[in-house]
């Protein structure tokens, strides 16, 4: 199912290049690069940093964990990282391109096609199938029925679901339904696969099955951010960022 992916990756990326100018020195590969980037919110008189200072960068086929204690920060970077939000302060670059500058048709098609979310609680479509809630950006990206179809199902065969593609949430072990939110985040080969704490609602043995197919993905060439608070869990990734009261307290490649 990957053999698209290093084209449309080409595709963005020469779209950037074509552009003029680089906005930052990074190197072409440099997928993510965040700089000094500050989340404030303010609340009431009071001014509450859930990010301070931030500033780090990933490199595509990266496999990085985000750690730390609750309410540190984790969510909220990721959210800034799949352009859910946007930052008080500092500057985010994505494929060399200012996030900040973006329009808001270049930031849906960013969220669509280059970023993958995967959820604690899955979020899936409670009354649709597996193969149903696999299409459902598909459907958004306006693919036709008969394409979107045999996406979704490969999708679901690269997450080992292929027998289970009729069945509905509710018919499903808590693994099953997080594999589905897999294929769905992966169904449109994006650059990035963001997941918070994708194991949080998960007993210890489905975990590692969660972890062994994040493994995979990374083998075959996904770029994975992963935030968790459980070290067993972050050992896996090859790089771990801690953070601890909205800053990067330790940032180290572990493999
Ligand atoms: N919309 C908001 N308005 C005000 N404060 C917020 C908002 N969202 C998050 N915060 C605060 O920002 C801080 C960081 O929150 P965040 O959700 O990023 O933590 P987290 O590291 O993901 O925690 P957890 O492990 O519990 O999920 C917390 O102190 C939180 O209360
Ligand atoms: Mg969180």
């Amino acid at each position: 199912m990957y053999d698209t992916k290093s084209d449309q990756m080409y595709r963005f990326m020469e779209n950037e290049e074509s552009e003029g100018q680089p906005r930052s020195n990074q190197a072409p590969r440099t997928l993510i690069s965040m700089e000094n980037i500050w989340k404030t919110y303010q609340m009431g008189v009071e001014q509450l940093h859930a990010l301070r200072d931030v500033s780090f960068q990933v490199e595509k086929g990266e496999y990085l964990a985000i750690i730390g204690p609750s309410g540190s920060g984790k969510s909220t970077l990721m959210n800034l990282i799949g352009c859910l939000d946007s930052p008080s302060k500092g500057n985010y670059w994505i494929n060399g391109n200012l996030v900040s500058d973006m329009t808001d048709d270049e930031l849906a098609r960013i969220r669509n096609k280059e970023i993958g979310f995967v959820f604690q609680t899955f979020n899936l479509l409670a009354r649709a199938t597996a193969l149903h809630n696999v299409e459902l950006p598909l459907i958004y990206a306006g693919m036709r029925a008969a394409e979107r179809h045999e996406k979704a199902m490969q999708a679901l065969e690269s997450v080992e679901l292929g027998d289970r593609v009729g069945h509905k949430p509710n018919e499903l072990s808590g693994g099953q339904r997080q594999r589905v939110a897999i294929a769905r985040a992966l169904v449109n080969h994006p650059s990035i696969l963001l997941a918070d704490e994708p194991t949080g609602a998960l007993d210890t043995k489905t975990s590692y099955e969660i972890m062994e197919l994040f493994e995979k993905l990374h083998q075959e060439g996904n770029t994975i951010i992963l935030v968790t608070h459980e070290h067993d869990i972050a050992e896996r990734a090859h790089r771990i960022i801690t953070i601890r009261d909205g800053k990067i307290e330790k940032d180290e490649k572990t493999k």
